[in-house]
């Protein structure tokens, strides 16, 4: 997946004249925080250096996440329009972006967030670009209250892992709240990040809220560890992007697990596939998560058919 043409051309605005040696360093410190998840009470990102980092080697990444986690829930709910959009940590705006590349009718925007130079950093990216209004707020969501009334689209990408995980019930509480249709929750793909999304999913269905994706039931799910529930999407490494991080592939993948709930139930879903699928010849083989709460592999042959034909042109997280 490629950025939007506006949002790559203002990430590249934003890292003209930055020192490659100094960008590839803080790039690379702020992975490894990501990477062991540190919670010392210091924001990842509270300096403007490390906000840059973070546009050049992980916004791309994130962006995708979040653009593909809202494509399946415009699959599962096509007369969903959101009007209105709450972000929660919302970084440099990433979600923004991704929901209005999704829903280009979006009418406005709030986007809270705890860090005031990713906030500045984000407002520079919006300055130039056809983004529908946007209200930004300082404000820590473990904390803070959400003063706003009810949106239709909620989004928090990346967020719970950096919370207290004591505070993470009460803010996931917060955001129901603030939901008016639907509340999507992105997290890394690693077995730490799926986890929090089987909490958050416990609790949001006790409040009442319907999976719309990527789960096509509302049963426990069917995954235990070591296996975990997550997918994969193919990012487009900028030249920048490949000098920060010393890489010389022109991409990589980002693997994330997400969650999309609705106060409306989506019409009865099909299976999801959730790990990539294996193809010979005349044949697939799909690992499917089924809405009767099941999961397992399904041989796909020629002789199915129609059936065949689809299985074998669809990836992995589609719904089959
Ligand atoms: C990894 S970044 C993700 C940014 C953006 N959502 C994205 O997907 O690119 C996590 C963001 O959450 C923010 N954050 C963490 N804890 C927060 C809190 N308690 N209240 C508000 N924002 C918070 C951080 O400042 C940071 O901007």
């Amino acid at each position: 997946m490629e950025l939007p043409p506006p949002l790559r051309q203002a990430v590249d605005r934003a890292l003209e004249g930055v020192a490659l040696a100094d960008l590839a360093t803080t790039a690379s410190a702020l992975s490894e925080r990501y990477r062991q998840e540190r919670r010392d009470g210091r924001s990842h990102v509270g300096s403007r250096r490390e906000a840059l980092a973070y546009l050049a080697v992980r916004l791309p990444a994130t962006y995708a996440a979040v653009r593909a986690s809202l494509a399946a829930v415009a699959q599962a709910r096509p007369d969903f329009a959101p009007r209105t959009v709450l972000d929660i940590g919302a970084g440099p705006g990433t979600a923004l972006w991704a929901a209005s590349d999704c829903w280009p009718g979006l009418g406005d925007a709030l986007l809270i967030e705890a860090s005031p130079v990713f906030r500045d950093c984000g407002e520079g990216l919006a300055a130039e670009a056809h983004l529908p209004p946007v209200t930004w707020r300082t404000a820590d969501v473990a904390r803070d209250t959400i003063e706003s009334a009810p949106r239709d689209l909620v989004i928090m990408a990346y967020v719970l892992n950096e919370l207290d995980p004591e505070l993470r019930p009460k803010v996931l509480e917060r955001l129901w709240r603030a939901t008016a249709d639907t509340l999507v929750i992105v997290e890394p793909g690693t077995p730490a990040g799926w986890q929090r999304i089987l909490d958050a999913r416990r609790q949001l269905i006790d409040l009442g809220a319907h999976v719309i994706a990527p789960c096509p039931h509302a049963h426990d799910c069917p995954l235990a560890p070591p296996d975990w529930c997550h997918f994969a999407e193919r990012v487009a490494r900028s030249r920048m992007h490949r000098q920060a991080k010393g890489a010389d592939v022109p991409w990589e993948d980002e693997k994330f697990s997400y969650l999309a709930l609705s106060r409306t139930a989506a019409p009865a879903a099909g299976a999801r596939i959730i790990a990539r699928p294996r193809k010979g010849s005349g044949r697939v083989t799909l690992k499917l998560c089924r809405s009767d709460g099941s999961a397992g592999e399904q041989l796909y042959s020629r002789r199915d058919g129609e059936l065949y034909k689809r299985a074998s042109r669809s990836g992995w997280g589609s719904s089959l």
